[in-house]
């Protein structure tokens, strides 16, 4: 199993359940209120050591108790903390969750220490890059870090996995083309390339205007969908296990976390994005961030049934 740096953001999310998100100017009546721990980023690295994988992270904390309980987490399931940085101030990130009936969410993330780390920091964790054989990164730490570490991880021949989200409006042309995998959702696509993504043809189009602009292998993930693997001549479907969501946060996370776990054990990208959407379907029948994350059995045995059931079907017809 090769090594897997994840550099991002660590939060501690409010979770708020409510039947539908409220609109601009309406009030409701929300049905619970808790606290989980989060951040696209630490998600990544939690799933990613839950998983299985060899993980490094690299992102910034308050002294705090949020921030302690945050590395104490991924401490416990293997993930090397050693590096993660401390700020007096400000305080570790937090995010407000909206959480719906239907499983889906909005999120506000207000940065507070994830804004340290920046350049300079990872500048001084270079060993952390130079180990590694995969960098997987999301934009919720300073736009400069993260192109530092997409063109300090290229320089070093590293595999980078970049999921856009929040997703800018653009990515330079530079850092695209030095990105392997680049895995939006439908939203983010939509936002990176100024196009719309509602329909499927509209998506494929909107992932070749990524190509075209530099990336080379663009993973859509479509929630209850599945996920589409576009590159510069194929356009291949992954369809989804069938599940009864109840909250979608993280899902996106524990699917990037699961692909980079089975590239860094030598799956190709087809089996690794297979693997991820059993992983991501799993996430979503489970409340919260962190704590929705399946293992690497749960996910196993997930894969043996869904076999089971394509064999089944496969006899009846
Ligand atoms: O992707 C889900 C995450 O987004 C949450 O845990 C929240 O912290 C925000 O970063």
């Amino acid at each position: 199993m090769k090594n897997i740096l994840v550099v991002g953001s660590l939060n501690m999310d409010l979770v708020l359940q409510m039947e539908k998100i409220p609109s601009v100017g309406e009030t409701v009546l929300g049905d619970g209120l808790r606290y989980s721990l989060g951040g696209k980023g630490a998600n990544q690295a939690f799933a990613a050591g839950n998983l299985g994988g060899n993980v490094e992270m690299l992102g910034c904390v308050g002294e705090d108790s949020f921030g302690a309980k945050l590395v104490r987490n991924l401490a416990s399931v293997g993930v090397d903390v050693g590096h993660i940085g401390r700020s007096a101030s400000p305080g570790t990130g937090t995010a407000v969750i909206c959480v719906e009936k239907s499983g889906d969410n909005s999120i506000v993330v207000v940065p507070g220490a994830n804004k340290t780390c920046d350049e300079e920091y990872l500048r001084s964790n270079d060993a952390a890059f130079q180990k590694c054989d995969y960098i997987l990164l999301q934009m919720e730490i300073p736009r400069d870090a993260v192109e530092y570490a997409v063109n300090r991880g290229k320089e070093l021949s590293k595999t980078i996995i970049l999921n856009p989200a929040p997703a800018p409006a653009a990515l330079p042309q530079d850092i695209l083309s030095k990105v392997d995998y680049i895995i939006p959702n439908e939203t983010e696509l939509s936002r990176l390339s100024g196009c719309r993504s509602d329909s499927e043809n509209e998506m494929e189009a909107a992932a070749r205007k990524l190509i075209a602009a530099g990336a080379h292998a663009v993973i859509v993930t479509l929630g209850h969908k599945g996920s589409v693997l576009v590159q510069k001549d194929t356009l291949e479907r992954f369809p989804p296990i069938q599940v009864e969501a109840v909250d979608t946060t993280a899902a996106g996370d524990c699917f990037c976390a699961a692909f980079a776990v089975a590239l860094a054990d030598g799956k190709t990208p087809a089996q690794a994005i297979s693997f991820a959407n059993v992983a991501a379907g799993l996430a979503v029948t489970r409340p919260g961030a962190q704590d929705s994350i399946p293992t690497q059995a749960e996910v196993e045995e997930r894969r043996v049934s869904e076999r089971g059931r394509k064999e089944a079907v496969r006899a009846e017809g």
